[in-house]
């Protein structure tokens, strides 16, 4: 028996993570974006992190055409940025300030992290597409990270953000 896609989301949800926005551009550098929680590192040595991208995501095919991608850790405090990426609307960095890096990737301000990687591999998996980047530049801000839990939005403490 195949485990439904409502119980199999359910059941996923009992695994807390942190949230991030994976950004990149297209061909007419403009700069495009989603949220993502199916984040991980994968190697120190060299350093590499992965991320799982839908392929109906409207930002797929610019990451895939250009071979690099930010990954923003967002803090507690972005919430509504973390909806605004999530939703499928085209003004997404409208009200949202960030700036574009030398290699050319749009970092979200006031992330807790921002990784600028460089794509190695992607693999094609089910309606998914991991993709696998080698970090070229790290920068570390401060503050708490904005956590997923059970569909809800929250923080370390555990009171809702
Ligand atoms: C907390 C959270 C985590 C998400 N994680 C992922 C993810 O890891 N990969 C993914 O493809 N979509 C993920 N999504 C869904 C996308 O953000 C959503 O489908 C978004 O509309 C995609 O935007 P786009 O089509 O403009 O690229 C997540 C959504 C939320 C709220």
């Amino acid at each position: 028996m195949v485990i439904s896609p409502d119980d199999f989301r359910r059941a996923l949800g009992h695994f807390a993570t942190g949230v991030t926005v994976v950004t990149t551009s297209d061909g007419d550098g403009r700069p495009t974006g989603l949220t993502a929680s199916a984040f991980t590192s994968v190697s120190l040595d060299p350093p590499l992190v992965l991320v799982c991208v839908d392929h109906k995501s409207q930002s797929y095919p610019a990451l895939l055409e250009r071979g690099r991608f930010a990954v923003n850790i967002l803090r507690r405090d972005q919430q509504l940025v973390s909806r605004r990426f999530a939703s499928t609307r085209l003004d997404k960095f409208d009200e949202v300030a960030f700036r574009v890096s030398e290699l050319g990737l749009p970092l979200i301000e006031e992330a807790l992290t921002q990784l600028e990687c460089v794509t190695v591999s992607t693999h094609v998996e089910g309606d998914h597409t991991i993709f696998v980047g080698r970090v070229e530049r790290a920068h570390v801000g401060a503050g708490e990270p904005l956590i997923y839990y059970r569909g809800q939005y929250d923080r370390l403490s555990g009171t809702s953000a």
